[in-house]
């Protein structure tokens, strides 16, 4: 392998010579010295190539070099305060790797262009930065799951029935079978806590949703965990100390990645347990009084969202929902039939609903009456209903939406920029 220095390392080592491998980001020339600003992936210096300093050959390479070709220089490390970031490489010799065709991407270019060229558009700083946070957060998410003593597990991606709305899966044909992509590995991960008690696991979900808005993707990265002997109670504790230690986490080790990105730390300093909860009558009672017609049973759309959350500062619960609007596979709460034992989890200022969770039915006979409510296929089902049959226990479980959790504490516009590749209804390409 080549050897070289980062950037982020040259700027410790100024007086010193250094090799620096990178890109081209911009490039100038001005009074007979070249300008090159090289971006690697930890931040961009300044180069002055001067034709007397380097050979022929270097001198060369550099007028041949174009914006995004990749290069590697030698020089030693400046301080200067005219330099973009306040250091500059004084090179003694630059080399092309390889030099780019006229790089499509310019300042100005529509959402469209940019993602037909999200493969060329990842290179962007913001982009970069993005997905460094991203990074960060699936690093703290497993974390904190290890310091709860979590086992992480793998369920399967191709699956033979969903556990939530069956209209919204991606039916595949897996050898003359009907399969589809999983929607969500919860039940998978409930068969793993006989064996393992405390299992999460942290692989994609796909949504076959037709809606265009900012915050659902066809396909997105899901955190979902399930937990023996659990109350609901237990479940909402260990989300928000969740969400808590990935928010102090990035505040505390990330700032100047926060920074770069506009966020401000102390917008996540602030995200401490307990969170506010509301029930799904409150949440409707104060929709009502605040310009927003809902009726008993109606679920939450993204404006609804938006008026609950948009004076926190922390996400809160909408808790105890109607069975009636709730997945088969919920636990009615024993004193108050008509309510499950549930709560979703809403970001602040709009950003909308980023875990879902409850306890689980683990008795026998009231699941199965649920499956045949939902009409649902009770044969697709056996393996799960048989896990009442061999030593049922209570346990609850929840999913969390990565990119929403990211969209939200990055307060981006858009989901698809918490992913690198975003899956739409419209985009499959790059
Ligand atoms: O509320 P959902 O559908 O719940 C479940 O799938 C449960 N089985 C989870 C569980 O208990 N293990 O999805 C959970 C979360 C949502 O709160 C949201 O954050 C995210 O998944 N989500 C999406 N994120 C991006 N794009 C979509 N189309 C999403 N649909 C759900």
């Amino acid at each position: 392998m080549q050897e070289f220095t980062h950037v982020s390392d040259a700027t410790k080592l100024v007086g010193k010579e250094v090799t620096l491998s990178g890109w081209v980001y911009r490039k100038r020339e001005s009074g007979g010295v070249i300008f090159v600003v090289l971006r690697d992936s930890t931040d961009i210096m300044q180069m002055a190539i001067k034709k007397d300093n380097v050979d022929a050959r270097s001198w060369e390479d550099a007028q041949n070099t174009t914006i995004e070709s990749s290069i590697t220089a030698r020089g030693i490390v400046k301080e200067d305060k005219r330099a973009p970031t306040g250091y500059e490489l004084e090179v003694k010799s630059f080399k092309n790797i390889s030099v780019a065709e006229p790089f499509p991407i310019t300042e100005y270019q529509s959402t469209e262009f940019l993602l037909d060229n999200r493969h060329l558009w990842l290179r962007s700083r913001k982009m970069a930065n993005i997905l460094k946070v991203r990074a960060f957060v699936f690093q703290y998410l497993r974390e904190f799951f290890a310091t709860r003593h979590f086992w992480e597990v793998t369920p399967p991606v191709l699956t033979k029935a969903g556990g939530e709305s069956g209209a919204e899966m991606f039916e595949t044909d897996f050898f003359g079978q009907k399969a589809y992509l999983t929607q969500s590995s919860q039940l998978y991960l409930e068969t793993l806590v006989p064996s393992l008690e405390l299992v999460y696991c942290l692989i994609p979900s796909f949504r076959a949703e037709k809606s265009r808005t900012v915050k659902h993707l066809a396909e997105y990265w899901h955190l979902e965990a399930e937990e023996a002997y659990y109350t609901n109670e237990d479940n909402m504790k260990l989300q928000e100390e969740m969400i808590e230690y990935v928010c102090q986490k990035l505040a505390h080790n990330n700032e100047d990645l926060l920074e770069a990105l506009g966020v401000d730390k102390k917008s996540l300093e602030v995200v401490k347990a307990p969170f506010k909860r509301m029930t799904y009558k409150e949440a409707i009672d104060y929709l009502n009084k605040h310009g927003i017609h809902k009726d008993w049973l109606d679920d939450l759309g993204t404006e609804d969202e938006r008026i609950l959350t948009e004076k926190e500062d922390k996400p809160i619960f909408i808790y105890k929902w109607p069975m009636k609007i709730k997945a088969f596979y919920m636990r009615a709460d024993p004193e108050d039939p008509e309510f499950a034992l549930n709560a979703d989890m809403q970001a602040p200022h709009g950003h909308g609903e980023i875990i879902g969770g409850s306890e689980r039915e683990w008795d026998y006979k009231k699941l199965v009456d649920r499956i045949k409510e939902f009409k649902l296929n009770e044969k697709d089902y056996y393996w799960y209903i048989d896990l009442r049959k061999y030593g049922s226990i209570p346990h609850s479980g929840f999913g969390l939406g990565t990119e929403r959790l990211i969209k939200w504490i990055l307060n981006l516009d858009h989901i698809r920029d918490a992913i690198p590749f975003p899956r739409m209804i419209n985009r499959i390409a790059p």
